[in-house]
């Protein structure tokens, strides 16, 4: 067991992470809680190279198994060198994206499946589980509406034959937002879901207000 808090922010690009965890950030240093924001995949020197990695060969037609292994890579990397010291020293840890994302994209968008994640997390992660994960999922249209317009938008500056979302991107899409709702009925205890179209503020509220229990739960603050 360790001293400090570990918990993770999930959802489809586009689903506000960045800037509920910003806000969840302030909100805990207002409590007087050392916080550690982190993201994946980046958040260390070797991840950030691995990131530019993964996000030049978009396109390029990385191999499935390729982009996990990659994942899996900059994960260990992050838990050794970020996750686990700040953990040990009794830090709050803020973490963009964990390995519900490698099961979410490359389990269910990829279609490799849940197994190999898991299997992977326990192998290269010492199967480190956070104490708390709030996924953000808006309903399933609206999400490919917006990815549609910022598809749109991403052609205009770089022309018609990139970031096209066509229609297996939209099927991608799909099974990333059934996975994501697969894992948080099958840990409903570690995993918040905030499901539908909120404000916000009310997004914050609900985070805010599953924070406090945990805090609570670990008499803290
Ligand atoms: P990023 O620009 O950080 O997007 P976001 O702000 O939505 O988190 O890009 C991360 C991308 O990498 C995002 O599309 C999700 C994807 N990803 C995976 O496919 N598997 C993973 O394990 C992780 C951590 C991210």
């Amino acid at each position: 067991m360790f001293k400090g808090i570990f918990i993770t922010l999930e959802g489809l690009d586009g689903s506000g992470k960045t800037t509920q965890i910003k806000r969840l950030a302030k909100w805990l240093a207002l409590h007087g809680l050392e916080t550690v924001l982190t993201r994946q995949p980046g958040g260390t020197p070797t991840g950030d190279r691995i990131r530019a990695l993964l996000l030049d060969s978009r396109g390029t037609g990385i191999a499935p198994m390729t982009e996990m292994a990659l994942m899996f890579a900059d994960r260990a990397q992050a838990i050794a060198e970020v996750i686990l010291p700040a953990l040990e020293s009794g830090k709050v840890v803020l973490c963009d994206r964990f390995t519900d994302s490698t099961e979410a994209y490359q389990g269910g968008g990829r279609e490799l499946g849940s197994e190999p994640v898991l299997a992977l997390h326990k192998l290269i992660c010492g199967n480190l589980q956070p104490d708390l994960t709030l996924l953000l999922l808006t309903d399933l249209e609206p999400s490919l509406e917006r990815a549609r317009n910022r598809n749109q938008r991403i052609d205009e500056n770089i022309g018609p034959d990139e970031n096209r979302f066509e229609l297996e991107q939209e099927a991608f899409h799909r099974r990333v937002w059934e996975k994501y709702h697969e894992i948080a009925a099958r840990e409903p205890n570690r995993v918040i879901l905030i499901e539908g179209e909120l404000s916000i503020d009310k997004v914050h509220e609900r985070i805010v207000e599953a924070v406090a229990k945990l805090l609570k739960e670990k008499q803290v603050g």
